[in-house]
């Protein structure tokens, strides 16, 4: 019989907590509704996937360099970008109870919760304001930016003119994003404080949707890349209603997650909306010249806008399996080598010199080339469950038989499979198995 979803997600969400993946932010004071942290393991992954897109993206491309804007931005950017104007939900509220509901996801029109009337929808904009500077008035409002993408945008004309690069060419940023949203939840996939992964690759008119089928395809591609199985991914192209005012077509990648499927990434052709607004907004000419037919020309681009948070929900949805092994059950997360936040273990059998010298001479080698861990503690089995529990590709063993034949056992956390490798070969071996 299939596991009850709620089951299956708050056993994730109790080994991330117990495991030091994921925390409740400001959980001593009782938390904060769908804000969290990242712990000693779950810094690491989230590293893991960043540098991973980051490495794809822009360090493998000759036609992609990399920015970091500035969270806080001209007041004028959000004006051009339609976020001012645009960028709200519809939002309801229980007569009764006072509950609020964003009015498009209610199957009924009525409270959720007590089945009272609720109020008209009124639109509700999802930009977190502050004040910028010592006084609180109206001219001193910013914004928190709610995407990381209108910061490559404003700096279109800065990239083309300091790096001399010709179209097609990308703009790449990760970074955080914040957004006042009605209903939040399903633990890290929707909150208010997320990271965005966003690449603005602009081209030239008429070239557009051939770029735009290549980065749908290559963007799926990745996910599978990185160890998600392709039938628990899927494209999803908006119909034509359905579009954001900037975009003339759009296809998101989704994941199956254990309570359904949810967006992980929205790959848009968004024409040349932007560059033409913040040109109007701005005064200034962001446009290019085109050797080859001698015009001056404003770029389309497609997008490519993937989530961090959500990326990282689905790498461990994906990876987590509970398996029969002799009479027990192992918890275990086949997560990939290059995401998985450590990838070896240094275990030895006895606490004891020599075999201690020996093990942290090991482990101060692995380390130097890959985030490792050192656990002598409890029974062989325990430690091997513990790594296989938090994804560790391989554990090496250290033995009393280690110190006379200097060999040691490396065991492979899917197949539980053990070898014996020479120390001297040891690198060398998990870096073939490991290509990370
Ligand atoms: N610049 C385009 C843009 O921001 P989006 O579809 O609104 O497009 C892109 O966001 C991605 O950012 C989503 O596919 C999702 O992975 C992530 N994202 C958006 N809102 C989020 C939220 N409230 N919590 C976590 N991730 C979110």
């Amino acid at each position: 019989m299939a596991e009850p979803i709620k089951d299956r997600m708050e056993k994730l969400v109790s080994l991330c907590k117990r495991r030091g993946f994921i925390f409740p932010s400001s959980e001593i004071y009782g938390g904060l509704s769908s804000c969290w942290d990242y712990g000693p393991l779950g810094v690491e992954m989230k590293r893991n996937i960043k540098q991973a897109w980051w490495q794809t993206i822009v360090q493998n491309r000759n036609d992609v360099v990399g920015l970091d804007t500035s969270i806080l931005m001209h007041p004028r950017v959000w004006e051009a970008s339609g976020h001012i104007t645009g960028f709200s939900d519809p939002l309801v509220e229980c007569k009764k109870c006072n509950l609020r509901f964003r009015a498009d996801e209610l199957k009924e029109q009525k409270c959720n919760a007590c089945g009272s009337p609720l109020s008209e929808p009124r639109q509700f904009n999802l930009m977190f304001k502050t004040f910028m500077g010592p006084v609180e008035e109206q001219a001193s409002v910013v914004y928190l930016r709610p995407e990381t993408a209108q910061g490559l945008f404003v700096n279109f004309e800065n990239v083309m003119s300091s790096t001399r690069k010709k179209l097609p060419l990308g703009i790449a940023q990760q970074g955080k994003s914040f957004r006042n949203e009605i209903t939040t939840g399903n633990f890290i996939f929707r909150s208010r404080e997320f990271e965005q992964m966003e690449l603005e690759f602009f081209v030239k008119p008429g070239t557009d949707m051939e770029w735009f089928d290549y980065w749908t395809s290559t963007r799926l591609a990745w996910y599978v890349s990185l160890g998600i199985r392709p039938e628990n991914l899927r494209l999803a192209p908006h119909p034509k209603e359905d579009l954001a005012h900037y975009a003339l077509c759009c296809t998101d990648v989704e994941y199956q997650f254990p309570w359904n499927w949810g967006e992980l990434e929205g790959i848009a052709n968004r024409g040349d909306f932007d560059l033409k607004q913040h040109a109007r907004f701005s005064g200034k000419g962001l446009s290019y010249f085109d050797e080859e037919s001698k015009e001056t020309i404003i770029p389309y681009v497609i997008e490519p806008s993937a989530g961090v948070d959500r990326s990282m929900l689905a790498f461990l949805c994906d990876a987590y399996a509970e398996e029969p092994d002799k009479d027990e059950v192992r918890i275990v997360l086949h997560l990939h080598p290059s995401v998985a936040p450590v990838k070896v273990a240094v275990l030895p059998l006895s606490k004891k010199e020599p075999l201690a010298v020996l093990s942290q001479q090991i482990y101060s080698e692995m380390r130097k080339q890959w985030a490792a861990a050192y656990d002598d503690a409890q029974s062989i089995g325990r430690r091997y469950r513990r790594q296989d529990e938090i994804g560790t590709p391989y554990c090496v063993t250290i033995d009393f038989q280690s110190l006379e034949d200097r060999q040691v056992t490396v065991r492979e956390r899917d197949s539980m499979q053990q070898i014996r490798v020479p120390i001297t070969e040891l690198k060398a071996t998990l870096a073939a198995k490991l290509c990370v």
